[in-house]
């Protein structure tokens, strides 16, 4: 696609209501991200994720995704101790969970050493540069990365480096688009950005945001539709409607037999 010049699409999903909608949708790439720990468990962060979550959400997913390429978050923890354990873990979301690839976050010597083991046990990476929310803390918060020049120099040379561990893709979160314009032109993989401008080969953005279910200031988000103030009329109603005796209508309810009513007396 890359090569073609066809954007590639990519949305995140957790469960198999919203996998099968966004598979048949046409969407090329479905994300079982760590920011389920946002968007589905409460936390206030991605860090608490645990593998096991990613791989029972996975399976989920996988139950009714039949077209789109899945790729499953790797969490926090579950790759940096050693090779062993960041293939093991990696293999684990393909074989429980149902995905084809995983994505990793960062691009410092270690992460690039566990990106290499896991691709030549058999499993195919994504890398993620930039923003990465799991190591915010290191970054100064959940900001646009690569402003300044010595940053953005780092992060064409991860991109880079990561390219030569032979990761099929690179996604990129809030960086310039400048930077993004010129990553793109030099990376041989396809690039997906998430607030970093047009200039990617691909778009991925969390489903819960745009479509306006996760409340979400960020700048690098379009809401597509409110379906929060849907849901939230919805909600309204049945429970006026119930209080009101509404609630069920008879279109709703279930009769007896005439006969079999006389017969109970
Ligand atoms: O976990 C996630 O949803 C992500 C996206 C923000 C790209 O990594």
């Amino acid at each position: 696609m890359k090569a073609q010049g066809d954007k590639i699409t990519m949305l995140t999903a957790y469960d198999c209501l919203f996998a099968g909608l966004i598979d048949a949708a046409g969407i090329d790439i479905i994300l079982i991200g760590d920011s389920l720990g946002m968007v589905v468990m409460g936390y206030e962060s991605t860090v608490p994720v645990t593998l096991e979550q990613v791989i029972h959400h996975t399976q989920a997913v996988a139950s009714t995704a039949e077209r789109a390429l899945l790729v499953a978050d790797m969490p926090f923890g579950s790759y940096e101790a050693s090779d062993e354990q960041a293939i093991r873990n990696a293999q684990r979301l393909v074989k429980e969970g149902g995905a084809q690839t995983v994505k990793v976050e960062g691009g410092n010597e270690l992460v690039r050493q566990r990106v290499g083991a896991i691709i030549r046990a058999g499993v195919p990476v994504m890398g993620h540069l930039g923003l990465t929310p799991q190591t915010a803390s290191m970054l100064g918060g959940l900001r646009v990365q690569g402003r300044e020049a010595g940053a953005a120099r780092q992060i064409l040379e991860q991109a880079r480096l990561l390219e030569e561990e032979e990761v099929f893709s690179l996604l990129f979160e809030c960086i310039p688009a400048d930077l993004m314009r010129r990553i793109t032109h030099e990376a041989c993989v396809p690039t997906i950005g998430i607030g970093a401008g047009i200039h990617c080969d691909g778009q991925v953005l969390v489903t819960h945001d745009m479509l306006g279910l996760y409340p979400s200031s960020a700048r690098h988000v379009r809401q597509y539709c409110d379906l929060r103030a849907i849901v939230e009329e919805a909600l309204t109603q049945y429970c006026s409607d119930v209080q009101q005796g509404l609630f069920p209508g008879d279109e709703n309810s279930f009769r007896m037999p005439a006969e079999e009513l006389d017969k109970l007396g």
